[in-house]
C-alpha cells in the first residue's frame, strides 16, 4: 500500500520543516537528495506523492539542479514548492523570470480558481515568500490558481496530472493555512490512508532487529540522555542478552550524572551495562583546543576508539547502535552529500571516522524528538528519563567557548546544578524543551559584601521548541530571573555575573558552538 511522502531536496534550509509538517499529519515521509533518488526508482510501490522542495538556485543557471523526468512516469501528485514549482514549470514549457530583488517575507496571495490544493483556504491569505525567480506564464495544461502582488503568479495546477506549484512557503509557520495545503496534498490528493502510528514503528523495528540481529552482539553507546536510552530500550527488547550498555563518562557530564546514569541502568540491564571512565584521555586531548568544529571531531573520535576499545573486551561485537535523530543527520551531513547547508557536526554522526571496525545501527534515525519521546512512553521507560532535557554527545565542551580545563567544567556544573535545580523545584523545567548554562571565556568585575571580585560571567539558555529544530527562547518572570542569578552568585563563588541569552534558533543555534 503507498503510505509514503518522497520530498526531493533542492537545497531549501525549509527542506526538514516539510519533513516535520508531513509527519504532523501522522503521515510517513523520506527526504532524499535530489542527485540520490536514482536508486528509489527500482521499487516505488509505497510512494503516493512527491514533493519537491525550494532550493537557493535559479532554474535559469546552467549548474542548477536538475528536474528527473523519471518521476512523471510513477503517474503519482507532485507539488514543487518554490523552485520545485520552477523545475515543473520549466519541464512542462512555462515561462520563468528572473527578478532584480527577492520577494522575502510576508506575503498575501488571492486565490483565482477553484483549487484543490487551495480548498477550505479563504480568498486573501496570508503566505511566507522566499525566492528570486518567478512564473511570467504558466505552463500548458495549468491554470494559476492564486496571484500574489501585482498579479504574480503564486501558485498553479494540473488537475488531471494531479501536478501542483507553489510559489510560497507553506510549510513556514507564517504561511497561516500552510497546514490545511499540506492536508489537502497528502490527505485528499495522495489519499494516503495508513497513517503513521508510532506503535507500528515500535512493533516493525523490533521485528525487524530479531530478524536483522539474531545472534549477534551489539553495543550501544548510553548516555542516559531520552535518545540513548530509548535506542537501548528498544534493542533490548529484540535482542535482550546479546545487548551490552557502555557509558562513557568523558568527563564533560552535568553535575552527578556519572553517578546517577549508573545507578539506574544498572538495574536495567545488570552486567550488561558498563561505565567506562574515560574522562583523562578526553581532556587531555581536548587541552588547548579553541575551535568547536576541532572539539566535536575530537570527541567523536574519542568516542569510538573507547566503544572499539570495549568492543574488543566483550569479544565478538558486530554492532555499534546510536541513538541518532533525523535532523541530527539533516544537519550534520549535507544529506548524506545531498544540497543542505553543513550547520555542525554531531558527534554520533559528522564526527565518525571514515575506517571503522563496528557496522552502525540507529534504531531512531527516521525519528524527530518528540516522535522518540512518544516511543518512549510506550516502551513503559519512566517519565523522568523521558522528560530530561536533550543533552548533546560533546557534554560541556560545547558549553565552554573556548578552551576547556577541569576547573572551568566544575564550575559551570555546580553553575548548572543551580540553575536546573531551581527550574524544577519551580515547576517550569517541562515547559522548557532544553536548558542549561554556559561558562563564558570572560571575567569581569564585581562587588561583593564591599570587596572587589573579578571572576566569571555565565550565561543561561532556555529555550522552548518542538524538535530542536527552530527554538524560541523561554520568558522567564523577573522574579525567576532574579532569584536564579541570586542562587547562582552566592552558591559558586567564581561567577559574579548572570546572563541570560535571548536569541531564537535560528539566528542562532541551542548550543553555544
Ligand atoms: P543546535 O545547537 O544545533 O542543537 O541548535 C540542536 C539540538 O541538538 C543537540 N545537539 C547534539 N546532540 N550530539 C547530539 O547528540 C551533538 O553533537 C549535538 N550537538 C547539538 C542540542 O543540545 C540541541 O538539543
Amino acid at each position: 500500500m503507498s503510505d509514503t511522502i518522497l520530498i526531493i531536496d533542492y537545497g531549501s534550509q525549509y527542506t526538514q520543516l516539510i519533513a516535520r509538517k508531513i509527519r504532523e499529519q501522522n503521515i510517513y515521509c523520506v527526504v532524499k537528495p535530489y542527485n540520490k533518488i536514482h536508486s528509489l526508482f527500482t521499487n516505488t510501490s509505497n510512494i503516493a506523492g512527491i514533493i519537491l522542495s525550494g532550493g537557493p538556485n535559479s532554474v535559469k543557471e546552467k549548474n542548477s539542479p536538475k528536474f528527473n523526468k523519471k518521476i512523471l512516469n510513477l503517474d503519482i501528485p507532485i507539488l514543487g514548492i518554490c523552485y520545485g514549482m520552477q523545475l515543473l514549470c520549466k519541464e512542462f514549457k512555462g515561462k520563468i523570470g528572473q527578478s532584480k530583488s527577492r520577494e522575502y517575507g510576508h506575503a498575501v496571495v488571492s486565490i483565482k480558481n477553484n483549487s484543490n490544493i487551495l480548498k477550505g483556504v479563504i480568498k486573501n491569505t496570508q503566505v511566507w515568500m522566499s525566492h528570486g525567480d518567478h512564473i511570467e506564464k504558466s505552463p500548458k495544461g495549468f491554470i494559476v490558481t492564486s496571484v500574489s502582488k501585482n498579479n504574480v503568479i503564486s501558485s498553479i495546477e494540473n488537475k488531471s496530472k494531479k501536478i501542483f506549484g507553489l510559489q510560497f512557503h507553506p510549510e513556514v509557520y507564517h504561511t497561516i493555512k500552510g497546514k490545511i495545503i499540506l492536508s489537502n496534498f497528502v490527505n485528499k490528493i495522495c489519499k494516503i490512508k495508513k497513517k503513521f502510528k508510532i506503535e507500528n514503528f515500535l512493533l516493525n523495528k523490533i521485528a525487524h532487529f530479531k530478524k536483522y540481529l539474531h545472534g549477534k552482539k551489539i553495543i550501544c553507546g548510553l548516555s542516559g540522555g531520552v535518545d540513548s536510552t530509548v535506542t537501548s530500550y528498544l534493542l533490548h527488547k529484540a535482542v535482550g542478552k546479546n545487548l551490552f550498555c557502555i557509558f562513557v563518562d568523558h568527563g564533560l557530564l552535568r553535575f552527578n550524572e556519572s553517578i546517577e546514569v549508573e545507578s539506574i541502568f544498572k538495574r536495567k540491564f545488570g552486567k550488561n551495562f558498563i561505565k567506562v571512565d574515560a574522562s583523562n584521555i578526553f581532556l587531555k586531548r581536548l587541552k588547548k583546543i579553541k575551535d568547536p568544529e576541532k572539539k566535536r571531531k575530537i570527541i567523536g573520535k574519542t568516542f569510538i576508539e573507547v566503544f572499539e576499545k570495549e568492543a574488543k573486551r566483550i569479544k565478538n561485537v558486530d554492532y555499534l547502535a546510536q541513538g541518532t535523530l533525523y535532523p541530527d543527520i539533516i544537519e550534520s551531513i549535507p544529506f548524506f552529500g545531498g544540497p543542505t547547508a553543513k550547520i555542525k557536526s554531531h558527534h554520533n554522526v559528522g564526527g565518525l571516522p571514515k575506517q571503522m571496525n563496528l557496522k552502525i545501527i540507529e534504531p531512531l534515525k527516521e525519528l524527530f524528538k518528540d516522535e522518540v519521546r512518544e516511543l518512549g512512553k510506550k516502551l513503559n521507560i519512566n517519565s523522568e528519563l523521558l522528560d530530561r532535557h536533550p543533552f548533546p554527545g560533546p557534554g560541556l565542551a560545547i558549553r565552554i567557548p573556548g578552551e576547556i580545563d577541569k576547573q572551568k567544567i566544575d564550575i559551570l556544573q555546580r553553575v548548572d546544578n543551580e540553575f536546573l535545580k531551581y527550574l524544577k523545584e519551580s515547576k517550569i523545567y517541562n515547559e522548557i524543551w532544553q536548558a542549561f548554562s554556559v561558562l563564558l571565556p570572560v571575567k569581569s568585575v564585581g562587588v561583593m559584601g564591599d570587596e572587589r571580585t573579578y571572576s566569571y560571567a555565565v550565561s543561561l539558555r532556555a529555550v522552548t521548541s518542538v524538535d530542536g529544530m527552530t527554538a524560541d527562547f523561554y520568558m522567564f518572570s523577573k522574579n525567576d530571573l532574579t532569584e536564579i542569578s541570586k542562587r547562582i552568585i552566592s552558591k559558586v563563588e567564581e561567577v559574579n555575573r548572570v546572563l541570560y541569552d535571548f536569541t531564537s534558533k535560528p539566528p542562532g543555534t541551542i548550543e553555544w558552538e
